[in-house]
């Protein structure tokens, strides 16, 4: 068997993000987020359940980190809360929040493992959701700010920085089908949201231009679709464009072009004409970037027909029907199709040649137990692992230029709507006693590490 060996120099990390692991939600002067008002909502979460004590990583981040120097990697990727270090969205920051940070940066950088730091996951102050949230322009000013404070505090010893993570999903799972917080159901505001994180990401990157040493990586992460028509007809090839379009070129296109999708702009028209797109946005939104991060976990199958509502995507309800794709599922109960990552680096490669991209979150869900001898044995996770890291290999051979790969997630953790109930973790967290047991998934990864790739 040929083994699969990955450059001397790629990047192997783990990605988790603040609300889903942290806990301590009222300490040192955090007050909530749009999370935590959504999570306490009854009815919003399963089970109740709410990131109130999550993987308590806020008092355990020590022996995280010393987990993940066990494992090898070479990256972390985390989110900085907003709400612990400028609670209220506005004003100066708050020194106990920013010094959580502080300490964990300097435990990586102790181990020798590289910050890969996001400003935004999801956690929106709730006070700047009352005053309007994304769909506000001034949204976008306050997370520009928000940036400035974090880069002045920490710039000097992270160095790769990300905007935001998954712009659709706040935009679109948070303001158009309300799965999300803050849970409203407006599509034209969630297409407003969509323009105000794009805004908000060039924002950020002006500011972080700014404040950093010129040599910090500034990198925006996109959860891409893989979208694929059911069959060649016209009509599901029409489905197709459309969702193209909003869950790819309405964030691509203002990021890397410094232009709107042109057909994304018709498609919508009975919801909004886009006014509140002013002049030079476009050029704030295309403020050059030196990477692109992309989150994959599934593809996404359409064909021409109706979708029910309310909907993640805003004006495509009555053109558009979500196939669900065959092959075996994760606990999400979504398809394991490791090619919808080969095609999306791929794409990548030929639509923005020079820029370097990572894969900043690839991972699965399976229903996992500690066994009586306390082990944790997950050969389904690292079935879709290793698929997914040989799509990777496959890509590079092709010429794709990917730095790294971060495996979501180091924690079993909060997972949104779904609260405790899916395990996406290489390591079990068992939540009544907080602790950590490396599944059979972190010894296989500690060991593609050490090798450098695949056993092929
Ligand atoms: C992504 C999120 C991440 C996690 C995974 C499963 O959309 O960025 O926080 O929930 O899905």
């Amino acid at each position: 068997m040929t083994e699969l060996t990955f450059p001397a120099r790629f990047r192997w990390g783990t990605a988790t993000a603040a609300y889903q692991i942290e806990g301590a939600a009222d300490e040192d002067g955090r007050t909530p987020s749009i999370w935590d008002t959504f999570s306490r909502t009854p009815g919003k979460v399963r089970n109740g359940d709410t990131g109130d004590i999550a993987a308590d990583h806020y008092h355990r981040m020590a022996e995280d980190v010393a987990l993940m120097k066990d494992l090898g990697v070479t990256d972390y990727r985390f989110s900085v809360a907003w709400p612990r270090v400028q609670p209220t969205g506005r004003g100066p920051a708050v020194q106990k929040g920013l010094d959580f940070y502080r300490r964990l940066t300097d435990e990586l950088l102790s181990a020798d493992i590289r910050p890969v730091l996001t400003l935004y996951h999801w956690d929106l102050p709730q006070e700047l959701e009352d005053a309007g949230g994304w769909p506000h322009r001034e949204t976008a000013e306050r997370f520009a700010e928000y940036a400035g404070l974090v880069a002045d505090a920490l710039g000097d010893r992270v160095p790769t920085w990300t905007t935001l993570n998954e712009p659709w999903c706040a935009a679109f799972l948070g303001y158009a089908s309300g799965v999300h917080a803050p849970g409203r159901t407006d599509a034209a505001a969630s297409l407003r949201a969509a323009h105000h994180l794009n805004l908000a990401h060039g924002r950020a990157v002006q500011v972080l231009r700014a404040a950093l040493p010129a040599s910090a990586e500034v990198s925006l992460t996109l959860n891409l679709h893989a979208v694929r028509p059911l069959s060649d007809s016209a009509g599901d090839r029409e489905a197709a464009r459309r969702i193209d379009a909003l869950g790819n070129r309405l964030f691509l296109d203002p990021v890397f072009h410094g232009r709107l999708p042109a057909d994304l702009v018709e498609d919508t028209v009975a919801l909004t004409d886009w006014s509140f797109v002013r002049d030079g946005d476009l050029e704030v939104t295309s403020a050059p970037v030196d990477s692109l991060g992309i989150n994959y976990y599934s593809p996404t199958v359409v064909a021409a027909g109706t979708s029910e509502t309310p909907s993640p995507w805003p004006g495509a309800e009555r053109h558009v029907r979500f196939v669900p794709a065959p092959g075996p599922r994760t606990a999400m109960d979504w398809p394991v199709d490791p090619e919808g990552l080969y095609g999306l680096l791929t794409r990548l490669r030929d639509e923005l040649p020079g820029t370097p991209l990572m894969v900043t979150e690839n991972g699965a869900a399976y229903d996992d137990y500690a066994d009586p001898s306390g082990e944790v044995h997950d050969p389904e996770r690292v079935a879709y692992l290793d698929g997914h890291l040989a799509a990777v290999h496959r890509a590079l051979a092709d010429g794709v230029d990917v730095r790294g790969y971060f495996l979501w997630s180091l924690l079993d953790n909060f997972e949104w709507a779904y609260g405790y109930g899916k395990r996406f973790g290489i390591v079990h967290v068992d939540f009544a006693s907080q602790r950590r047991t490396p599944k059979d998934s972190a010894r296989w990864y500690a060991d593609v590490i050490a090798r450098g790739g695949l056993r092929g």
